[in-house]
């Protein structure tokens, strides 16, 4: 699910001549899932290499081609200015070695170089080559020159190359662009230079090879926070329990599968961290006695599962945090809920916590939607902010509270 002020947005999509264009598509699906309304131009070998008409299907608009940049079909309205006035960004994926050639030199001969040297709007490119190519001296130039102006150039992933190379080379993932447009478009960057420590999911502490104790969190809480913290300009350190989510792009995810480990991965990274948002669900407990061999069904009627407390990540991290630090947490509960977070709130020492009543619908595990009451420490109980939406609204009003906490 995309952030909610993605929709509406105007993206301008150049398609060059790299064989990653068959991709494209699946992008502009993506993109107009999501909202957002997408213009195409194409150049010439990009036309080739996938279908305009499929292109054009999928954005409900034409797909832009050089013939256009001298077509008389719109009077005055000429393409390369028209589309470049209409984009709030302008994407070009994939970018070949000619079209970054082109934009680092002004070349303006066909529609989309004309459109890149006309357009105001934020520009992001995806390079997409042979690692050779992407490796040339001519290519790191001119990448050196468009990140110079203030555009950004995304490194290609690394994997097998169409053209039988093993390199870099490949055009990212269509998640990856999308979090990157997302990013561009997110314009009031107020956490750049900011690093963020969010923690999400749940732990697994395992009683034998075979099972383990957990709790149903899916991290999609944590998750669409680092997301936006991403989009908002900060350096994002995710320590994530075992989750089927994705990474968003850009973000450094640790992942760890105990809570053992989660204490060891966070206190590691807490003393470089601005803000620590600790939206996991840890378990409190873990087996006394691991079984190295998988405990047979019948070797007992029942079995005691003798369970030690897991080490309290939050009450550490509340002990070393230094003045300027923000830590914030949160307290899933099933009853007298404002009284228990404020509570732990005062016992773990953290700045502001984020209140959620899980037996309540269209709240906690699982939901694609929460509900929940923001409380700062030393504010009388009461709650600074109740805010029902999609964990996207909520992710960015936690991110609201704890500036305004820092900047306090
Ligand atoms: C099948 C095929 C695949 C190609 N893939 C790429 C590629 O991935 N990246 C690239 O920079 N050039 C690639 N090229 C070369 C470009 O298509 C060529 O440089 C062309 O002039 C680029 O035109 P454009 O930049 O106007 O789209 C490929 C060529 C062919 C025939």
């Amino acid at each position: 699910m995309p952030p909610r002020w993605a929709s509406n947005k105007k993206i301008l999509l150049g398609i060059s001549g790299g064989i990653a264009a068959y991709k494209t598509p699946e992008l502009v699906r993506a993109w107009i899932k999501s909202g957002a309304e997408v213009e195409i131009i194409m150049t010439e070998m990009g036309a080739r290499l996938v279908s305009p008409l499929a292109l054009s299907t999928l954005s409900k608009r034409r797909a832009w081609r050089d013939e256009d940049l001298m077509s008389d079909e719109r009077g005055w309205r000429i393409p390369h200015i028209t589309l470049s006035d209409w984009a709030d960004v302008l994407v070009v994926a994939p970018c070949t070695a000619n079209v970054l050639r082109m934009a680092a030199t002004g070349d303006s001969s066909t529609l989309l170089g004309a459109a890149m040297l006309a357009c105001d709007a934020p520009q992001i490119f995806f390079p997409a080559m042979n690692s050779h190519m992407w490796a040339n001296e001519a290519t790191r130039a001119n990448v050196h020159i468009l990140e110079k102006r203030g555009h950004t150039v995304i490194d290609p992933d690394s994997g097998p190359l169409a053209c039988g190379y093993e390199g870099k080379g490949r055009l990212p993932s269509t998640e990856a662009i999308l979090d990157e447009t997302w990013r561009s478009l997110r314009g009031d960057h107020d956490f750049k230079g900011k690093k963020v420590l969010v923690t999400a999911g749940p732990t697994h502490e395992y009683i034998d090879p075979a099972r383990f104790l957990s709790n149903p969190s899916t991290g999609k809480m944590g998750y669409a926070i680092a997301a936006e913290a991403r989009y908002r300009g900060a350096d994002v350190a995710l320590v994530s329990g075992p989750v089927s989510l994705r990474a968003p792009s850009g973000v450094r995810r640790i992942s760890v599968t105990t809570a053992s480990e989660m204490y060891e991965a966070c206190l590691a990274e807490t003393p470089d961290s601005d803000f620590i948002i600790k939206a996991a669900a840890v378990g409190d407990y873990r087996a006394k006695e691991y079984s190295p061999r998988k405990r047979k069904r019948g070797e007992a009627a029942s079995i005691t599962l003798d369970l030690e407390q897991n080490e309290d990540i939050a009450s550490s991290i509340g002990r070393m945090k230094s003045p300027g630090q923000v830590l914030v947490g949160f307290a899933a509960e099933t009853e007298n809920t404002r009284e228990n977070a404020l509570d732990k709130m005062e016992k773990k020492h953290l700045d502001m916590i984020v209140a959620n009543d899980v037996t309540k619908e269209g709240a906690g595990f699982a939901s694609d939607t929460n509900s929940v009451e923001i409380h700062f420490a030393g504010e009388f109980g009461f709650p600074y902010r109740s805010i029902s939406g999609d964990k996207w609204e909520v992710a960015s009003e936690i991110l609201d509270a704890a500036v305004s906490l820092r900047n306090r």
